[in-house]
């Protein structure tokens, strides 16, 4: 394990971070986590990380000239990536980490299960404002969470930190006030909704977005999304977890032979297959796009869906034409074509004006409010 030292000259570093962060609108003014962004050294939680850039990844350490700005810069820090090179644990950006801090507002003696605890940064926050003693964190990795355990320990934060799959909540502190997850998912778990009390709050990243839900006496959830769009890492049932990576479908998009037809679009084909749509995200959760140049002249666009076999192949033709070729159960391009055309002619809102209600038995209702509204139960 990496060591870990609080950097002497990181408090005004710190303070730089919140200064900026309440600048940005991420903090609001007066708010309680402005301390503790000002307080917790991120260092001691990220002793070696990476940075993406165009160049490729480069690993950041204590003795790098830029080591301590890196820290402090408005960056996701990534920790560990998976066999095929995929990022699965990091310490998010902090303005992200901020918006969904400011909108985990908790009471001061609130209990919370915080799912992700990856690096620990963010438990360290947690704990700083409620209290350890009223915070659980859980990993899916036992490497991180023993470090992490370690690393809290080491700035006197001891909060219960647990190594599972925390899509299954974690009974044995349940009922929470709140749970915060720092993980993807794409539907909300059932043990989410059953583990907070009526009247607490979940937070977390589904979709394109980040939502804020309120837990209802008959086991029901409500809320609004924040603003923007967000996608963080998707949570995966164990850590050796592999998902399936586009471009592992590359062959069978440029080979397989389906139902053939053209047809003319009203939205340019790559707009459709990378669109920003909410509604997308959320019905199409688990199916991959990608695009690649078949020559240098024609961009080809594929949609998989690995658990049916459903693909799809969208070639653009001259004009607004396109030849489309799929196959399995799903039609992925006619399901996406419609929404993302609906969306688009809703004026592409971002996520801030849809609503999701999670029924008592786990059913979705996504709700696009505004001048076009529209619903989807799934
Ligand atoms: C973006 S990182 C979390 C960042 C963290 N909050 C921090 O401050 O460093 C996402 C984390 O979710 C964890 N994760 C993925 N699947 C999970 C699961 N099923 N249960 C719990 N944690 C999971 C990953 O191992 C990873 O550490």
């Amino acid at each position: 394990m990496p060591t870990a030292t609080a950097s002497p000259d990181s408090a005004e570093a710190r303070r730089r971070l919140a200064d900026t962060l309440t600048a940005e609108g991420m903090l609001t003014e007066g708010s309680p986590w402005y301390e503790a962004f000002a307080t917790v050294p991120r260092e001691i939680f990220v002793p070696r990380f990476t940075l993406s850039g165009p160049d490729g990844r480069r690993a950041v350490e204590p003795g790098d000239a830029d080591y301590l700005d890196a820290v402090y810069t408005d960056t996701t820090l990534t920790i560990r990536h998976d066999d095929a090179g995929t990022p699965i644990s990091s310490s998010s950006q902090p303005s992200v980490m901020a918006r969904m801090l400011e909108a985990f507002a908790v009471p001061a003696d609130a209990r919370i299960l915080e799912i992700g605890t990856g690096t620990g940064y963010n438990t360290a926050l947690l704990c700083h404002l409620l209290g350890a003693v009223q915070v659980t964190t859980i990993d899916v990795d036992p490497e991180l969470t023993a470090t992490a355990r370690l690393r809290l320990a080491d700035i006197g934060h001891h909060p219960t930190v647990v190594t599972g799959d925390g899509t299954q909540g974690h009974l044995a502190g349940a009922p929470y006030d709140g749970i915060l997850a720092t993980c993807g998912v794409d539907r909300l778990p059932i043990a989410w909704t059953r583990q907070v009390r009526p009247g607490g709050t979940i937070v977390t990243n589904i979709g394109n977005g980040v939502v804020r839900l309120t837990v209802d006496q008959d086991g029901t959830a409500e809320g609004r999304f924040l603003p923007d769009d967000a996608m963080f890492m998707r949570a995966r049932p164990a850590p050796d977890h592999t998902a399936p990576a586009a471009g592992q479908f590359t062959g069978l998009i440029m080979k397989e032979t389906g139902t053939r037809r053209e047809m003319g679009i009203p939205v340019p084909a790559d707009e459709v297959i990378h669109t920003l749509a909410h509604e997308v995200w959320m019905l199409q959760h688990d199916v991959l796009s990608m695009s690649f140049e078949t020559d240098p002249a024609t961009l080809v666009h594929g949609l998989v869906h690995p658990s049916s076999g459903s693909w799809a192949r969208i070639t653009p033709q001259a004009g607004d034409r396109v030849t489309v070729e799929h196959g399995g159960a799903r039609d992925l391009w006619t399901e996406r074509l419609d929404l993302a055309v609906q969306w688009a002619a809703a004026h592409r809102p971002r996520p801030g004006v849809y609503t999701l209600t999670i029924g008592s038995c786990g059913t979705h209702t996504l709700r696009r409010t505004g001048t076009s509204p529209v619903y989807w139960t799934f």
